[in-house]
């Protein structure tokens, strides 16, 4: 099997958002737009969870569709989904609930196999318990084809070195995947700091960073409150200072979300290479033109630091999209510096030009507007992480907190007991992912889709009260 950073594109969709974690009702969401609308703009990886509420099946609602099995076979996109997390504070990982719960994720997607599956936020359980899902997952992958890639995602990144070092030590073999979320922002970069070189030594393939905007906390309306009321662990007074960051924004001519974006995205696209993934960043459209040749949708020939973004509305997408093409268009010809000076990062008098000023006015090419654009970031960049002071740049939220105790609600065990019936039979099927997914199907306790309603939800899907993503 190629490595994952041979095919995976640098920008991943993900669908926490899909959930009401982040939003009142996540059924009300375009979602079926969103997706297709994501695969024609070119995105061509999919992040979720089962702990994401009905994510998986709204995402696989939007793939199980004509315009995509006509338009975007299945080995055209990733798909990229965990295993361990059942809600707020219940984790299992145990072998038996990782066969079931990727069994479960390959019948909501509709698909035959899973491109990666994370051990989901695993600094909430011991490394033992990890090092044993891990050794499930490679051995479905070994096995049955099911899962391809296997790794592991969560928020402290210490936590996340000492695992993959532990894996490499234990197993001899480095995990192929590592997400971190909320380490790579305007507001904290330990990523990049603490992990990278530690990540790197431990021969990971690839580390996506995830929530660009700290979980929604770098904008300008605030983080955002869902069906589950506010569930964002940063303190009011971290929430007060982003806001005084919101102003300097502002009196710059831009919003913070997207000077958070940006940043995010653009300086991983070049800090995170050395974990990143050779995927062209835009994929092409079906009908496109396949003379015209650009980095956009052939790639550079090397690595790009890997994202994974969250929207929840067709506007939202719109936007963060927009500010991908033009990070993208800076890329193109990038030894040609006839206007920028590359090598020392500086860049030509169009640096001074208004902010408002775009391609589209035909003043200025699209590659010089995204260098120029860059070193304005780069610049606001230093400005708000002064407004945030010592005091918050860099701060993390405890993960897990104080209070956690993990407890695996009996509806689980009871239905982990009863699919282990099914598991038996599963496993003697020959390869026959149909079969196999329709036989999980049985077990697994999820209704179809257009009968769910909050009530009738199973326990184990439905929300839980408070969450710490
Ligand atoms: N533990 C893990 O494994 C883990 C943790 C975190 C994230 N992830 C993955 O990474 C993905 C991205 O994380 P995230 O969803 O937290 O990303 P994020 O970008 O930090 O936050 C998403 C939030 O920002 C809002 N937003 C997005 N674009 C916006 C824009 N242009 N203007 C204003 N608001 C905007 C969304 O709006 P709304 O208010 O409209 O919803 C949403 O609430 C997740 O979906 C998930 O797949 C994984």
């Amino acid at each position: 099997m190629a490595p994952l950073s041979a095919t995976l594109a640098p920008l991943i969709m993900g669908t926490a958002t899909f959930n009401s974690q982040y939003n009142a009702d996540p059924y009300a969401l375009p979602t079926t737009e969103l997706v297709h609308r994501a695969l024609n703009s070119g995105i061509r990886a999919f992040d979720t969870s089962p702990y994401y509420g009905p994510a998986e099946e709204l995402l696989g609602r939007a793939l199980d569709t004509d315009f995509v099995r006509t338009n975007y076979p299945r080995d055209s996109y990733h798909l990229l989904t965990k295993v361990g997390r059942i809600a707020a504070s219940s984790f299992d990982y145990s072998p038996a609930w990782v066969r079931q719960s990727v069994r479960r994720s390959l019948r909501r997607l509709h698909t035959t196999y899973l491109d990666a599956v994370y051990c989901h936020d695993v600094e909430f359980v011991s490394p033992a318990e990890v090092l044993a899902a891990v050794r499930e997952l490679r051995r479905l992958r070994d096995t049955d084809g099911s899962v391809r890639h296997v790794g592991i995602s969560g928020y402290p990144v210490d936590v996340l070195c000492d695992l993959a070092e532990l894996i490499l030590r234990e197993t001899g073999e480095p995990l192929d995947i590592v997400m971190s979320y909320a380490n790579f922002t305007l507001q904290n970069t330990r990523l990049r700091s603490r992990a990278l070189p530690r990540l790197v030594a431990a021969g990971v393939d690839v580390v996506p960073n995830a929530s660009p905007l700290g979980m929604g906390l770098l904008r300008r309306r605030g983080v955002p409150i869902g069906g589950m009321g506010d569930f964002h662990p940063a303190p009011d007074a971290l929430r007060d200072a982003i806001h005084a960051a919101d102003q300097l924004a502002d009196a710059n001519g831009d919003k913070l979300e997207v000077v958070a974006i940006r940043f995010a995205l653009e300086s991983w696209l070049r800090d995170g290479a050395p974990v990143g993934a050779l995927g062209p960043p835009l994929a092409r459209a079906p009908h496109s033109d396949p003379g015209f040749l650009s980095v956009a949708t052939m790639g550079t020939g090397e690595r790009l630091g890997v994202s994974v973004i969250g929207v929840s509305t067709v506007d939202e997408l719109a936007e963060t999209l927009r500010v991908w093409h033009s990070i993208v268009d800076g890329l193109e010809n990038r030894n040609d510096d006839d206007d920028v000076d590359v090598d020392n990062e500086k860049t030509s008098p169009q640096d001074t030009m208004p902010t408002t000023l775009t391609p589209s006015d035909g003043l200025i090419t699209d590659r010089a507007w995204s260098r120029s654009r860059k070193s304005h970031i780069l610049d606001l960049t230093t400005q708000i992480q002064s407004v945030l002071g010592p005091k918050w740049v860099d701060y993390v939220w405890a993960s897990p907190g104080p209070d956690f105790v993990n407890s695996l609600p009996a509806d689980h065990l009871a239905a982990l007991e009863k699919a282990g019936d099914v598991d038996k039979s599963v496993d003697a099927l020959p390869l026959a992912p149909a079969a196999a997914t329709a036989a999980a199907a049985n077990a697994m306790v999820t209704p179809p889709m257009e009968a769910v309603d909050q009530g009738q939800r199973d326990p184990m899907e439905a929300a839980p009260a408070s969450i710490t993503l």
